[in-house]
């Protein structure tokens, strides 16, 4: 089959690990007959020094007609510690989430086996654990109005949420949960919180809908700890924008490296995937980046296109990448293998899966 895939490498390691995602499809494309028809486009900070604008119309009109995007990593240091920058590179991201309709980020945190040792956390503590985050993408405080007073002392940050934003991600959450241990918490913050007492509210309700699906509420606090003193007492999380965004970075030290989260980020009419880290702009350029969480990130992708079989590959070849210990500095420092040979691994292993599971 054929796919128009937007391919947006963005800023600092961006380009890299993206480039190991495409070695991925293309092995991927080889072996089950697919052709994958990419179109580069500019987003983030390498998009404002081109343009001034860190989205693009020509981008946007681009993901727009893809099949899928699949994109890479935003910022850059220089706009970081501007705070009177105007235009900034996540501003892109932000607004390509909001124009596309991106409401649902899917952000698995899974314990493998392998890299136990790498979490900080106990083996104990973590070993069999598979939680699937479900956080609220375009709506909240990220996308609330925002003021300054004129003599800038003072600052503010709306945040609303409205039933149908809460509704529909959260279809999304019960839905996964029926597909897998059938639990649901709702992580918020309603004692304090308006907007946290209508996600309450509202997913209570649909909780009859799914009456297979057990729904709990964690505070966000609470859930926070909860995360590290006990990951395996989750199945699906759901949660709102912010609250997504803090407690899944927390979350991918359960999984013994942020390199590895990918995220698959979805609407109506058209899907993103990402992974998870940013665009650490101390590895640009290096060939050290881990650019399995990009190369998961095409997995996910490929499942959105349903191609689970060529996902599942993707898949094996990751865990196969952990299991032989062909991984960048980030896992193993004193074996490290470069972003590059990573990727090449991979590829090599999906096109050769017989041969090199001789190996
Ligand atoms: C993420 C990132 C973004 C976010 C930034 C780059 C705007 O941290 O995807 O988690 O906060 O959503
Ligand atoms: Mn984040």
């Amino acid at each position: 089959m054929k796919f128009n895939i937007a391919v947006i490498p963005g800023d600092g390691i961006g380009p890299e690990v993206i480039e190991q995602a495409k070695k991925a499809l293309n092995a991927v494309a080889d072996v089950y007959d697919h052709t994958f028809l990419y179109k580069e486009a500019l987003m983030g900070a390498c998009a404002i020094d081109k343009t001034g604008n860190p989205l693009p119309d020509k981008t946007l009109t681009l993901c727009k007609q893809s099949d899928a995007i699949l994109f890479g990593a935003i910022g850059d240091p220089k706009y970081d510690n501007d705070p009177t920058a105007k235009v900034r590179p996540e501003q892109g991201l932000l607004r390509l989430r909001k124009e596309l309709g991106l409401f649902s980020n899917l952000r698995p945190v899974k314990a493998y086996d392998k890299l136990i040792k790498n979490s900080p956390l106990k083996e104990e503590v973590i070993k069999g654990t598979d939680i699937a985050i479900y956080r609220e993408l375009t709506g909240g405080v990220y996308f609330g109005i925002k003021e300054l007073s004129d003599d800038g002392k003072i600052a503010f940050d709306g945040c609303s949420y409205s039933e149908e934003e809460i509704e529909r991600v959260a279809h999304l959450a019960f839905k996964a949960s029926q597909t897998r241990r059938k639990k649901l918490t709702l992580v918020d913050k309603a004692n304090v919180l308006e907007t946290s007492r209508l996600w309450r509210k509202t997913v209570t309700n649909l909780a009859t809908q799914y009456p297979d699906v057990k729904l709990e509420f964690l505070f966000v606090d609470n859930a926070a700890m909860q995360l590290i003193l006990n990951p395996k007492q989750f199945d699906v999380i759901l949660t709102e924008n912010l609250f997504g965004d803090i407690i899944s970075d927390e979350a991918s030290v359960i999984g013994g490296s942020i390199g590895l989260l990918a995220s698959a980020s979805i609407g109506k009419e058209n899907a993103l995937f990402e992974p998870i880290h940013g665009s650490f702009p101390q590895a640009k350029g290096k060939d050290i980046a881990n650019p399995l969480a990009s190369i998961l990130s095409a997995a996910m992708l490929l499942e959105h296109l349903g191609l689970h079989e060529e996902a599942q590959t993707i898949e094996k070849a990751v865990e196969k990448s952990l299991e032989l210990g062909i991984t960048t500095e980030d896992i193993n420092s004193e074996k490290a293998f470069s972003t590059s040979k990573v990727g090449d691994f991979i590829a090599d292993y999906i096109q050769h899966q017989e041969d090199s599971n001789l190996n």
